[in-house]
Order: C-alpha cells, then sequence, then structure tokens
C-alpha cells in the first residue's frame, strides 16, 4: 500500500496512465475470521467505540488468520460474472457527472442518482432502490476510512432485514415480504487502481458454515457484519486496473437466491512504493423486487 496522498500527478512515472498497471493472477495474504476460543458470540467495537474504546475492552473478541491466495483477474471476461450467481458482477463504461467526491450532500444529490439508475437497470426484477450510505476510502494514512484489509461480508441475513425496518418504517413489512437484496457498487476515484485492489470470492466456492455473524458495536447502536474463515475452496478474484468508468456490484444479502461475496482489499506484491495510493466510492443499497 502506498502512503501518497498524491493521486493523478507527480509520481516518479507522471501520471497514473504511465504506470505499467499490473495484471494477470497474483497471489496475496488476506486476513481470515477465527472464532473465540471461550465459544462466545463474536463481536468488535465499530464507529467512535474503535478510536475512543470503553475503559478495558479490546477492540474484538475472536482471532484473526492470515493465509495466502491466488487471486485471478477477470479482467477481458468481467461480463461473464453475475452477482445473482458469483455474488459479485460488473458494469462497464459507466459515465458520471460527480467529477470531485469531496462533499456528501453534492454526492447524495448527484451520484446516489446514477447509483438507482444501476441498479434499477442491472438487477433483474428491481423496482425500487434506497441508498443508505456510502463510504470514501483513501490510502492516505490521515484518511478517514483505509481499505479494508479482513474478508468479510457487510450484512447478515439479521441485519440486512434490520436495516430494512430502519429505513423503510411502515413499508417495511410488506417490502420484506417480496424480494429484498443489499447491493454495495464500488468504484475507485483515482484509477485505474494499481495498489490495493478489492478482492471478492465467488460466493459459491464460500460455504454458509465458513461465514459467521459479528456484532459490530457502535456507542448507541448494534450491528452485524460477517467475519470470514478460511477456506481450501475459496475462489478469490479482482479486477486488474479497475477504471472510474467500472464498477463492481458486491451482493451482500438476497433473500431469495441467496448468493453473497466475502470481499476484502489487497496489497499487491507488484505494486511499487511510489505508486499512488487507492481511493475508492462504495455505496450500499437496499433493492426491491
Ligand atoms: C466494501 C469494502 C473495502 C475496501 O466496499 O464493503 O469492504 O478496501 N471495501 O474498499
Ligand atoms: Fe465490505
Amino acid at each position: 500500500m502506498s502512503t501518497t496522498t498524491q493521486t493523478q500527478t507527480s509520481t516518479k512515472f507522471g501520471t497514473t496512465a504511465d504506470i505499467p498497471v499490473p495484471r494477470g493472477p497474483t497471489q496475496s495474504n488476506l486476513t481470515f475470521f477465527v472464532a473465540p476460543e471461550d465459544g462466545s458470540k463474536p463481536w468488535s467495537l465499530a464507529g467512535d467505540n474503535v478510536d475512543n474504546p470503553p475503559p478495558g475492552v479490546p477492540q474484538r473478541n475472536y482471532g484473526e488468520f492470515s493465509h495466502e491466495v491466488t487471486i485471478q483477474d477477470i479482467r477481458g471476461r468481467e461480463s461473464s460474472f453475475d452477482f445473482n450467481v458469483n455474488g459479485f458482477g460488473t458494469v462497464s463504461g459507466v459515465k458520471s457527472e460527480e467529477k470531485d467526491f469531496n462533499d456528501d450532500a453534492h454526492i447524495e444529490q448527484v451520484y446516489y442518482p446514477e447509483v438507482k439508475k444501476l441498479l434499477l437497470d442491472n438487477a433483474p426484477g428491481a423496482h425500487r432502490v434506497f441508498i443508505f450510505d456510502h463510504t470514501i476510502r483513501r490510502s492516505d494514512p490521515n484518511a478517514k476510512r483505509a481499505p479494508v484489509n479482513r474478508a468479510h461480508i457487510d450484512q447478515t441475513t439479521k441485519s440486512a432485514e434490520a436495516r430494512v425496518y430502519h429505513h423503510m418504517g411502515d413499508e417495511a413489512e410488506e417490502l420484506l415480504k417480496g424480494r429484498v437484496r443489499l447491493i454495495n457498487v464500488w468504484r475507485p476515484l483515482n484509477g485505474p487502481v494499481v495498489a490495493s485492489p478489492l478482492a471478492y470470492a465467488d460466493s459459491r466456492s464460500v460455504p454458509d458454515e465458513d461465514i459467521v455473524g459479528v456484532e459490530h458495536r457502535y456507542p448507541d447502536r448494534t450491528g452485524e457484519t460477517a467475519g470470514v474463515k478460511y477456506t481450501e475452496k475459496g475462489q478469490w478474484y479482482y479486477w486488474s486496473g479497475m477504471t472510474n468508468e467500472e464498477r463492481i456490484l458486491l451482493q451482500c444479502y438476497d433473500s431469495k437466491d441467496g448468493a453473497r461475496t466475502p470481499h476484502s482489499a489487497f496489497v499487491d506484491p507488484r505494486t511499487q512504493k511510489d505508486w499512488p495510493g487507492r481511493e475508492s466510492i462504495e455505496v450500499r443499497a437496499l433493492v426491491f423486487g
């Protein structure tokens, strides 16, 4: 991971366009979940609790295990992946009117409607989309949110349903009778990505028993994400040199067919020290129908 905050200019390479983008399969260590030894329910601190933990409380009660995996490049065959089957899918050639990504209100006004349309166009059967948050990540050590080098899924069945109740009010019961998906639309802000790419596992290659609910303890509420145990069966992928006009759709929950993709950033061993760190935005949405 590069520590530079610079994006398009003034690396030794001039612009990222001059960097020889690493392509093809690679190997990297991903961090996996290990259940607490005492058999207790796993939890980790979240939100402001991370920087200001209650006295004497550790960050998490479960263990971690780093294991090397092979990560295949989907470049050139990206359209053969379908989030309904693989848990992740791709969209190419997407234009956006949002250029700066430095003002949340502007992002909500300009970028959210674009993501909403993208989901309605690409999730067969979808008739309604509700976007509930976004996260911008930069590799800069001073950035609020950095790439996450830990295999996880953003929600479980429990927390996806809780999202529906939380955001959809009186309509929640009725909406939950139909199909509900939770999809994260991820893109770089300074593509092509040459550092900290995102890897995702084929949903079918990671059995349910290797996916474990983890309480996410905020100061005022408790959410739930999923930790992912290491499995030899896991088939991992990335999309080399992802550009600003490309989108990865990461499905975290589907009430109907159940595909969900474990994912993690990884340190690409081919990345050189003076290459720019990755910047990205992920937008999370409830997709109905
Ligand atoms: C996500 C996610 C990590 C990253 O988009 O849900 O986990 O490093 N991203 O971008
Ligand atoms: Fe995630």
